[in-house]
């Protein structure tokens, strides 16, 4: 059976000190962190001689250049990064992020050696509109012109569901991750994302093509988070 993961996304939450105390906490757990670009350094530290991976929530195309505020794969790399989330649905919505640029960035982490863990999902509109299938198809086939599909991660997470409490059923997910499979290897790690929890997490990684789950807000709390961890790896 292929191995199962689990990725937290901190988003914009914890100063470099409490990642690293959360680290600590989850010592015993292989699990994968994006923390903020602040904390990766101490969180980097803190997971020394744990199986814990850290990566970043965010990177630029571009190997250098004068982009004020931004941060290359280059740097990531250097403070101790293992891979990075691309085209997550609030750098979509809030930060305009396209399909191009998604593309564009997922090569350049891979020519940095760092694991792209690449975010795809309809907004409810799109859903509402029976365009779930297409709007994956059209955001995987762009994003991943010439990528080798066994050098990635692809998290399936609806819009409407991140953050909102509002999960899909484990049902959804599936026929969307079926969607998601048809175009990738069977190699590639698809996880699911939106709203996962302690009493949901089970349902999503019993179905045959869900291999871990990306966990937002209860992945905050490490004694929750710990929790989930428990429930797929062990
Ligand atoms: P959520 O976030 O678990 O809080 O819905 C998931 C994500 O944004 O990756």
């Amino acid at each position: 059976m292929k191995k199962k993961l689990v990725i937290g996304n901190w988003k914009m939450y914890k100063t470099a000190h409490e990642a690293a105390e959360c680290v600590h906490a989850l010592a015993q757990f292989p699990v994968w962190l994006a923390v903020p670009f602040t904390a990766l350094s101490a969180a980097a530290i803190a997971a020394k001689k744990t199986k814990i991976q850290i990566g970043a929530q965010n990177l630029h195309e571009a190997r250098e250049g004068a982009f004020t505020g931004e941060i290359s794969a280059g740097m990531l790399k250097e403070v101790g990064a293992s891979f990075v989330l691309i085209g997550h649905s609030e750098r979509r919505t809030l930060f305009g992020e396209t399909d191009e640029r998604v593309h564009k960035k997922v090569f350049r982490a891979l020519e940095e050696g760092l694991t792209p863990v690449l975010c795809v999902g309809e907004t409810l509109q799109e859903r509402q509109a029976g365009k779930e299938a297409s709007v994956l198809q059209a955001q995987l086939e762009t994003a991943l012109k010439g990528v080798d599909l066994d050098r990635i991660v692809v998290a399936y997470e609806p819009v409407w569901a991140i953050g909102t409490g509002q999960s899909a059923t484990a049902e959804m997910a599936q026929e969307a991750h079926a969607v998601c499979r048809a175009l990738l290897g069977k190699n590639t790690p698809l996880l699911y994302g939106g709203s996962v929890n302690i009493e949901n997490v089970e349902a999503f990684v019993a179905q045959p093509d869900i291999d871990g789950v990306l966990v937002g807000g209860a992945s905050l709390d490490p004694k929750i988070f710990a929790q989930i961890a428990m429930k797929v790896l062990l």
